[in-house]
């Protein structure tokens, strides 16, 4: 994984789902190439297989279970994961919480299939727990912004700076990324200010009327 990176969450979104995952994920490789900046795409469970199998860039899911592959009915293990052939995963969501051990059991079995992890997290004793745990980036997202079109770097810097101070002191090898509310490139510039090695995002990229043209101004301002 390249650093600063934009990471696309397409949640469950109806202008995200089935071909529209593809479509947006395809946009998406365009900008990586034209621009070379790291850019991954999160699709919902069903779309991983049919997005990771069409395009390039690392494809995450959104979710995966702590549980191993046996009898766990209805969970999604790392190793499934693996065989579809994507490169990590979103855990953690503000939607869609864990108890801090599936975090841990959760982290480390991406690890050991070796797969990238994102925790989110929305305060920072979760993120400073969370570092100690080892995933791969961290993205602080404060639960109260998502899906505002109000950028955590612009209106709530301080969130972004003290994560990328607590994380760091924890465990420097972990990657400090922010979300909720991006909306534009000058949301992304300020979060690469504040120290974040990169943004995730949802509702401004899957709801835009010119998704590919919002990614490549992020991008360049990248
Ligand atoms: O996972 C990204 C997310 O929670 C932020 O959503 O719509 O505010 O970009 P949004």
């Amino acid at each position: 994984m390249k650093y600063p990176v934009i990471v696309l969450n397409f949640k469950c979104y109806l202008e995200a789902l089935g071909e529209n995952a593809l479509r947006l994920s395809q946009m998406a490789e365009r900008v990586a190439g034209e621009t070379g900046v790291e850019i991954v795409v999160c699709p919902s469970t069903l779309d991983l297989e049919m997005v990771a199998s069409k395009v390039r860039v690392p494809v995450f899911a959104q979710h995966v279970d702590p549980a191993p592959p046996g009898p766990y009915t209805g969970s999604i293990p790392a190793e499934s994961l693996k065989l579809k052939g994507l490169a990590g995963s979103l855990l953690n969501h503000s939607e869609k919480r864990l108890l801090l051990q599936d975090i841990s059991a959760a982290v480390a079995r991406l690890r050991d299939n070796s797969l990238l992890s994102i925790l989110c997290t929305g305060d920072q004793i979760t993120s400073m727990a969370g570092a100690a745990l080892q995933p791969d980036m961290i993205a602080v997202e404060p639960p109260e912004l998502i899906g505002t079109g109000i950028a955590v770097s612009k209106a709530k810097p301080e969130i972004v700076k003290e994560a990328v101070e607590k994380v760091k002191k924890v465990n420097d090898k972990v990657h400090v990324l922010c979300g909720a509310g991006i909306s534009g490139p000058e949301d992304v510039a300020a979060a690469l200010r504040l120290g974040a090695e990169g943004v995730l995002l949802s509702s401004a990229y899957v709801k835009s009327k010119n998704p590919e043209k919002l990614l490549r101004d992020m991008a360049e301002a990248v």
